[in-house]
């Protein structure tokens, strides 16, 4: 069965539009785990946007499931990993002017920086996953780069304006996803999933976890943190 592991982001969020103390994210880490969550993913940007380094610390030693550490391939961000050394990185591409993350990797053209940074990750004991478009190409480039797991970015199928287009946009994640088993990774999905686009993924075992954040904490600020991770916990046993 799928894991679910809930982003914590957008709690930062809130309280960074007010440079306040609260919402607090550790508080909403330790909450997502006791609704059942199998992780909790924090994005640690270089622009600082949301998530503080505080936060990375302090989530790191609260958390007893796992906790995701979301990254660029930088040295700033890798010495932070080795330091806290979080059950998993995720690499993933960062622009200083995007909303949120806007696309996966392009191991195309990085091929030796991501390397360079898998195993520098992995020489501290460290996992990696890649966050990684639903490409052919880019699944054979993270195994040649020495990733443990990818992660599918889910947000061209999420986004899809047409049922068409969502169908397509499945079918390359599901192909990608059957491409990285077979090579020997484990496989997340993440970017964009909701409680409407999650039931798409019903009898595709190849998907090892969920990583979801913005639709979980959206839909607690109306129903409360436990029961939104409560409900998608249901909707990913269900699959
Ligand atoms: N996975 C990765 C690699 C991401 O960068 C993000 C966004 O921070 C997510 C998953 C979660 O996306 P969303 O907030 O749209 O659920």
């Amino acid at each position: 069965m799928a894991g679910l592991a809930v982003n914590v982001d957008h709690v930062a969020t809130l309280r960074q539009a007010r440079g306040v103390r609260y919402p607090e994210p550790v508080a909403a880490a330790v909450l997502v785990e006791l609704a059942g969550a199998d992780g909790v993913v924090v994005h640690l940007r270089e622009d600082r946007r949301h998530i503080q380094d505080r936060d990375v610390r302090m989530i790191r030693e609260v958390v007893s499931t796992k906790m995701i550490f979301e990254m660029a391939a930088t040295a700033e961000m890798i010495a932070i990993a080795a330091e806290i050394k979080p059950a998993l990185v995720t690499l993933v591409p960062e622009k200083r002017e995007e909303l949120t993350t806007e696309g996966g990797m392009d191991l195309t053209r990085h091929a030796d920086s991501v390397s360079e940074a898998v195993s520098e990750l992995k020489g501290h004991g460290i996992c990696v996953s890649l966050f990684i478009d639903p490409d052919s190409t880019q699944v054979d480039l993270a195994k040649q780069a020495g990733a443990d797991v990818i992660e599918i970015h889910t947000g061209a199928f999420c986004d899809a304006p047409t049922q068409k287009a969502k169908e397509a946009g499945f079918s390359q994640i599901l192909a990608a996803a059957r491409q990285a088993k077979a090579l020997g990774m484990e496989v997340n999905a993440g970017h964009g999933l909701c409680y409407q686009t999650v039931p798409w993924f019903k009898g595709v075992p190849e998907i090892d976890e969920f990583s979801i954040g913005h639709s979980i904490i959206s839909r607690a600020v109306l129903v409360g943190l436990e029961r939104a991770v409560q409900e998608m916990v249901a909707l990913i046993k269900a699959l």
